[in-house]
């Protein structure tokens, strides 16, 4: 039975790992070719879990076997001796923003006890998250954003016009815009990135009260284990756009497909969260060359003790 224990001490090979999909990620900034950069990460970070002491599997990868040669779902990763493992991964997220050299684009990966994460197949997420310090069930997928924007705006005791909802940018939620800004609150758009988004409403110095919206399933579950790390609250549920995306959530086993998922239903057991910065962000810095040394910084949670660490690291080129 793998602990909390056997995860805080996988930490620093985790961060290390990361850093190592950052790194090759970052030689790719600005570049305009998104799949390379991608790649590289992949190629790195797959390198880097495959040097950490456990038995690990990816349940949130790169895709399916038949579609991904490397890190796809159901992959054993790690040297093969050590605690089981289930592991959630981006090597890349933004891959977008890495290409077009934006803000916020960075390494992440979640490790969990086996059968600790959601396998939530590579689809679309209706998603809605607060972070911590608000009342238990302050907020609910299923009421219109305005409502829960006046929720979270009677529990702070301020008006509506003085909470800050993330949302990315899509034509699909004009909607969702509209039904904010109907209750004059605030909306910060993210252009991409919604784990970041996600986890951006557990940090005040954002101003971020809320994140809401559809993005990726996978996004979806490492953002709950960062959100389970540093508590918060979080609902979601899958959307299909067609029958091969419910056929994809038949082979994740997933059998009720309109389920709203809570945040202990996405990520159910003691987890490590990490995510190092390829390019700056409200997050962590981004990769850094400079005088033959290269910079990074990790976001690195763990969800026994609810600890957050900044690993500032630095290394000859
Ligand atoms: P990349 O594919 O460029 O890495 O973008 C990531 C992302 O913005 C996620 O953060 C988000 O969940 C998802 O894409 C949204 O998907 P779409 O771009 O199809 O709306």
């Amino acid at each position: 039975m793998t602990t909390a224990r056997d995860l805080e001490r996988l930490a620093l090979d985790a961060v290390a790992a990361a850093e190592a999909a950052a790194i090759a990620a970052y030689r790719l900034v600005g570049r305009g070719d998104k799949e390379a950069a991608d790649q590289a990460a992949v190629d790195a970070l797959r390198t880097g879990l495959n040097a950490m002491a456990m038995r690990g599997r990816i349940v949130i990868g790169e895709g399916e076997r038949d579609e991904a040669p490397m890190l796809y779902i159901g992959e054993e990763v790690g040297t093969g001796e050590g605690p089981e493992i289930d592991i959630a991964l981006d090597p890349l997220e933004g891959t977008s923003l890495t290409a077009k050299g934006m803000s916020n684009a960075l390494a992440v990966v979640s490790f969990a006890a086996r059968g600790g994460l959601l396998y939530a197949p590579d689809t679309y997420m209706d998603k809605i998250a607060v972070g911590p310090g608000l009342p238990d069930g302050v907020i609910d997928l299923d009421k219109s954003p305005s409502e829960n924007v006046r929720a979270i705006a009677a529990a702070r005791g301020v008006a509506t016009e003085d909470v800050t909802v993330c949302v990315l940018e899509r034509e699909r939620h004009e909607g969702i815009v509209a039904d904010i800004r109907s209750v004059g609150a605030r909306i910060m758009m993210i252009p991409d990135g919604d784990v970041a988004g996600v986890i951006a409403t557990t940090d005040p110095s954002t101003g971020i009260d809320m994140y809401v919206g559809q993005g990726g399933a996978p996004e979806g579950v490492l953002a709950a284990t960062a959100l389970r790390c540093v508590g918060g609250q979080m609902q979601a549920r899958l959307f299909f756009r067609n029958d091969d995306e419910r056929g994809r959530a038949a082979k994740a086993g997933i059998t009720d497909l309109d389920r709203k998922y809570d945040l202990s239903e996405l990520a159910s057991s003691d987890c490590l969260f990490v995510a190092t910065g390829v390019t700056s962000g409200a997050l962590v810095e981004g990769v850094d060359v400079a005088a033959g040394e290269v910079a990074t910084e990790t976001l690195l949670m763990q969800s026994s003790g609810s600890i957050v660490r900044r690993v500032q690291t630095v290394r000859p080129l």
